[in-house]
């Protein structure tokens, strides 16, 4: 299977945790696109979708899928969304495409986290991948200093701006040996609105597409 191949078999499997009569959290990104087109084909047994990002409501209103704004929900038993790394403990680093913020609510309210990935995304440590940092825009140089005594190297998203008005920071060189201890210190630096850390909530099971087909892990 190619790497297409797999996050579109990541996302098929997904569609048999989706509860019937329910409304569902949707994530933001190519293997959540996949996903969005498989809810489609169940969108009768479903009662609306919430999207992580103003990219995610449109594919799913072009589909005939309600996107239902998070204050009107009371129960989202499932939110389903990519990745950008994972580990075998399934901490993620996500933001590559800056729906962070929106993800990470929407993360927050959803009583399972379901992540779809292809193999690429599983990594023994997490900081390969730069970890994107939404930052309220006056902040940035502030914010940019206080990484760097991290031991971080924080590069500004060029011409990107989030949904919610804010710009991005992509950190290099972070070898994130203990994800919730840097998720932790990373909310506590003023201006930082999100960081793409994902451990203190962790996803709940991982269904990886891999070459020989998908695997779940939880
Ligand atoms: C979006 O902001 C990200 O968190 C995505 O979930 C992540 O970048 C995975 O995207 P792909 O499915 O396109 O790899």
């Amino acid at each position: 299977m190619t790497q297409d191949e797999q996050k579109r078999a990541a996302a098929e499997a997904a569609i048999k945790h989706v509860p019937i009569g329910c409304i569902i959290g949707v994530g933001t990104g190519s293997t959540a696109n996949y996903f969005i087109d498989e809810l489609a084909k169940i969108k009768h047994k479903i009662n609306g979708a919430v999207a992580s990002s103003d990219a995610t409501a449109k594919r799913l209103k072009s589909h005939g899928i309600e996107v239902i704004d998070l204050n009107n929900v009371d129960d989202l038993p499932v939110y389903v969304d990519g990745a950008d790394e994972i580990t075998e403990h399934l901490h993620m680093i996500k933001g590559g495409g800056g729906a962070l913020t929106r993800e990470k609510i929407v993360a927050a309210v959803a009583k399972k986290f379901i992540c779809i990935t292809d193999e690429t995304k599983l990594v023994n440590i997490l900081g390969n991948f730069p970890l994107p940092i939404e930052v309220i825009p006056m902040a940035r140089s502030y914010v940019a200093r206080e990484i760097t005594l991290l031991g971080g190297q924080p590069a500004l998203r060029q011409n990107f701006i989030t949904d919610n008005g804010n710009i991005i920071l992509d950190v290099h060189n972070l070898q994130i040996l203990n994800p919730v201890e840097l998720e932790t210190k990373l909310n506590q630096i003023t201006g930082i609105v999100t960081n793409g850390l994902f451990a203190r909530r962790a996803a709940d099971i991982l269904l990886l597409g891999t070459v020989e087909g998908v695997k779940t892990m939880s």
